[in-house]
């Protein structure tokens, strides 16, 4: 096995909702390479949430929506308590109501653009600021991707608007951080079974097809996501930010037939 040099480490992660969140698995891999991990969760996973860190080393959970100012205050406040500075940010969080993500894209009325606008793009902003002043040089930022940001998918919508959105504040905020050593990257991968997918209309037949047509005929797992995390929080990518990575088994290589 490579050593990562990531022990010793710090992370802040947001996204963690249950077993098959991608924030889960990054988590887990943190936790191996022995980086201490600071959980921030939404209220209605606590008991997910709960049960999953009872087998982590030394890590913290904080209940935290990413639209709530004093629950964010909080979070950061409990954060520097108990850490006193990070080397780690992960955002893994997103949202766009059901009623969103099927149909044409068109019918998001202005409420739900901004909800899913605020959740799942802004956020990465927010936190970024908060977590500025805490974060260690040669740090590392991630946040987590899909191809729906510069293609048309069905039913993906108005997520596809808020990835793309993502995507240009992953440059910006490379370009603000950058003179701390801070890296920022996206993953951007292709569909994996979870709670946030479920939402999206025809998921199955998105699943059934990225098989079919990926290169390499597989889906991808939660674990290919985590590796590319460990991979984007060692020193073996220092020299990489402001990117899109994809871990899509090759999907997006292909053209249409
Ligand atoms: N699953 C896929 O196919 C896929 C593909 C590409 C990218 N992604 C992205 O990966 C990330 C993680 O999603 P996932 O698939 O692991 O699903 P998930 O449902 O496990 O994770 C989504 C997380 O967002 C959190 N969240 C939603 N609203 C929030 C708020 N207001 N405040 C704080 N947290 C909030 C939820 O609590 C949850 O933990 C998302 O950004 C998603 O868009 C997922």
């Amino acid at each position: 096995m490579v050593d990562l040099g990531l022990k010793g480490k710090k992370a802040v992660v947001f996204g963690v909702a249950d077993e098959n969140s991608v924030a889960w698995h990054i988590v887990k891999a943190l936790n191996e390479e022995e980086v201490r991990v600071a959980i921030a969760y939404q209220e209605r996973a606590e008991d997910s949430v709960l049960a999953l860190v009872s087998s982590l080393k030394n890590s913290i959970m904080v209940k935290c929506d990413v639209t709530d100012d004093s629950l964010l205050d909080n979070f950061f406040k409990k954060v520097k308590k108990e850490f006193g500075t990070i080397d780690f940010l992960i955002h893994s969080v997103a949202f766009a109501k059901k009623d969103f993500l099927k149909g044409k894209f068109f019918e998001v009325d202005r409420k739900g653009y901004k909800t899913s606008q605020e959740v799942s793009a802004y956020s990465l902003v927010e936190i970024t600021r908060r977590a500025y002043p805490l974060l260690n040089k040669e740090g590392s930022i991630i946040a987590m991707t899909y191809m729906g940001s510069t293609r048309v998918f069905s039913n993906y919508n108005v997520m596809g608007v808020c990835k793309a959105a993502l995507e240009a504040s992953v440059r910006y905020l490379a370009n603000d951080v950058g003179d701390k050593g801070i890296r920022v990257n996206a993953i951007s991968f292709s569909p994996i079974r979870t709670r946030a997918a479920s939402g999206i209309s025809g998921f199955e037949e998105h699943l059934k097809e990225h098989k079919k047509i990926a290169p390499l005929k597989r889906n991808i797992h939660q674990e290919d996501v985590a590796n590319l995390a460990l991979f984007l929080c060692s020193d073996l990518s220092k020299n990489i930010t402001g990117q899109t990575i994809f871990v899509d088994a090759g999907y997006g290589i292909m053209g249409s037939y």
